[in-house]
């Protein structure tokens, strides 16, 4: 069954002098959801931005706002990015030691829940919290920084991922390194809804560039 694919350029690879413009443009430009990307400098070795920055960018834009927490604790942040205009919350598995509870605040509070695995995470540590998930958010670069090198031993955890699913209504996202050579791969392992930061905003067209990851990733849907 051919699946919907999803594009969510990543503001991290965006011009932080002019975010909420940036945000604009790539809504414009074919964007179907805004991927945020908040680093604390602990879970991960770089610093981004936290709830005041994303309650800032809301008015920006109407689409889906995907926050991508990879910040530990997680837990006493959730509600301020919920506050904020999150419309997808993703924690790391990683982050904290009580993953369903987290999954079950982020629902409390009307949102949807997401997790996220670093490359060394199997996929078994979502078994048990599948019927919490919205999202999974399979890492195919070492969270941090924008412009790695896909990492391909993920591929074999994202069709891993998508058996698990089965029939459940749960997005597979696929983070890092995607860019027109390797959209097609993780479309066809599974993935329906792609990050990437540097590929669209690698220069000044990011309709010219959401467009292509689109178009390359269509080739790899299942017909
Ligand atoms: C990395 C972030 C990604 C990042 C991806 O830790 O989670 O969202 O922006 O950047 P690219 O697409 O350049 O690999
Ligand atoms: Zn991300």
């Amino acid at each position: 069954m051919a699946r919907e694919i999803v594009i969510a350029p990543s503001i991290l690879s965006a011009d932080f002098a002019k975010l909420g413009a940036e945000v604009e443009a790539i809504d414009r430009d074919g964007g179907d959801w805004v991927h945020l990307d908040v680093m604390d400098g602990h879970f991960v070795p770089n610093i981004t931005f936290g709830p005041n920055v994303v309650a800032a960018l809301r008015p920006h834009s109407k689409k889906v706002f995907d926050t991508h927490l990879m910040i530990a604790p997680c837990d006493p942040y959730l509600e301020a990015f919920a506050k904020a205009g999150s419309d997808i919350i993703t924690v790391h598995a990683e982050a904290g030691p009580h993953l369903d509870r987290s999954l079950q605040h982020i629902r409390s509070l009307g949102k949807k829940a997401g997790v996220s695995l670093t490359p060394s995470t199997p996929e078994s540590a979502i078994e048990y919290v599948l019927d919490k998930l919205d999202l999974v958010l399979v890492m195919t670069v070492n969270p941090g920084f924008g412009g790695q090198t896909f990492i391909p031993a993920q591929l074999d955890k994202i069709r891993a991922i998508r058996k698990m699913i089965g029939e459940r209504p749960i997005h597979l996202e696929v983070d890092g390194g995607v860019n027109v050579n390797t959209a097609a791969l993780v479309v066809e392992a599974g993935a329906d809804a792609l990050v990437a930061g540097s590929a669209v905003f690698k220069d000044g067209d990011y309709a010219e560039n959401i467009a292509a990851i689109r178009e390359a990733a269509k080739s790899g849907v299942a017909a």
